[in-house]
């Protein structure tokens, strides 16, 4: 089965579980509006491809991996986009999750992805009870306090911004989950694949401030100018177009000497090159200023 259908297939056995019964028709469906249609699954991709890399001797524990994964990704957008976070009107192309629902709703969708996503772990642990709960471990690492995306949305409370712990924080901390729960899904350590993670998660975050200052909204299916309108650093303001794609690939270079020996160390570079590309903007590499400069 191709790493796309392993990863929607998990998702959507995870949700309708979380559908059952007598539960409450909004709140049920609002869960199925989170998730699909997905945006890149670029982590849940990441995760797979590393543990294939790693042999993958063990599928189920994998696709649980990836689930938990994206459907905690899946929360963060929902809990990110409420008016008392970013007051987005629109992801993934389609109105925000609290304007298409409401925002009592949003919250709860949010906190039941989170719970799903353990839950899904948790269901895993009868297959391979260790690796689920090293699972259950790095996923809570990455995604609370204090070097998860909790504490990255919490850095944007505080008055002065640490912007690396923040980035870290915010963007790479799931990235390093990726790499991590992708190894140990496969029965490796978790540690020597760290730096994979925080590496790729750095190199997405420059993409992400090209994609915010040079695209638009019906290209990204979200608010863009994010960054210039709320004046928040970013590596465009402070390297330009070019400087920032230079600073992209020598990051993305960096990761890629990073892989750890394995089976498939070959396949995993070329998975890391191939999604680069997709990354970094159309026409972003011949020009040398954003729009209306
Ligand atoms: C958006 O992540 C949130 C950031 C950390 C910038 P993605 O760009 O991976 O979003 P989707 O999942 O593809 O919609
Ligand atoms: C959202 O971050 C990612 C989270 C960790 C919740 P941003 O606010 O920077 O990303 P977008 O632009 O809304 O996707
Ligand atoms: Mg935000
Ligand atoms: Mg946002």
């Amino acid at each position: 089965m191709k790493i796309s259908e392993r990863i929607e297939t998990t998702i959507s056995t995870a949700i309708q579980a979380g559908r059952g019964g007598i539960a409450p028709t909004k709140l049920a469906t609002a869960l199925d509006y989170a998730v699909t249609p997905g945006g890149a699954r670029i982590r849940p991709t990441i995760l797979m491809s590393v543990a294939m890399a790693c042999g993958d001797d063990s599928p189920e524990i994998t696709n649980a991996a990836a689930a938990a994964l994206e459907l905690i990704h899946c929360a963060s957008l929902v809990h990110d986009d409420l008016p008392c976070f970013d007051d987005a009107d629109m992801r993934r192309g389609k109105p925000a999750l609290h304007l298409a629902y409401s925002e009592p709703l949003a919250v709860l969708t949010g906190d039941s992805l989170i719970i799903m996503a353990f839950q899904v772990l948790a269901r895993a642990a009868a297959l391979t009870p260790y690796r689920a709960v090293q699972l259950i471990e790095i996923l809570g690492t990455r995604s609370g306090m204090p070097y998860g995306i909790c504490a990255g949305q919490g850095w944007e409370s505080e008055d002065q911004i640490d912007l690396s712990a923040y980035h870290q924080a915010k963007t790479g901390a799931l990235f390093i989950a990726a790499t991590q729960m992708g190894a140990v899904a496969a029965g490796q350590e978790p540690e020597p694949w760290e730096e994979l993670g925080a590496r790729i998660g750095e190199a997405f975050q420059v993409a992400d401030d090209l994609r915010d200052a040079l695209c638009d909204e019906a290209t990204l299916g979200k608010p863009a100018g994010q960054d210039d309108l709320h004046g928040r650093p970013n590596a465009v303001a402070a390297l330009g177009v070019q400087g920032a794609i230079k600073r992209f690939d020598d990051i993305l270079g960096g990761a890629i000497s990073s892989i750890p020996a394995c089976p498939g160390e070959a396949a995993l570079a070329q998975m890391v090159r191939a999604y680069a590309d997709k990354l970094v903007p159309a026409g972003a590499r011949t020009r040398s200023t954003v729009p209306g400069e």
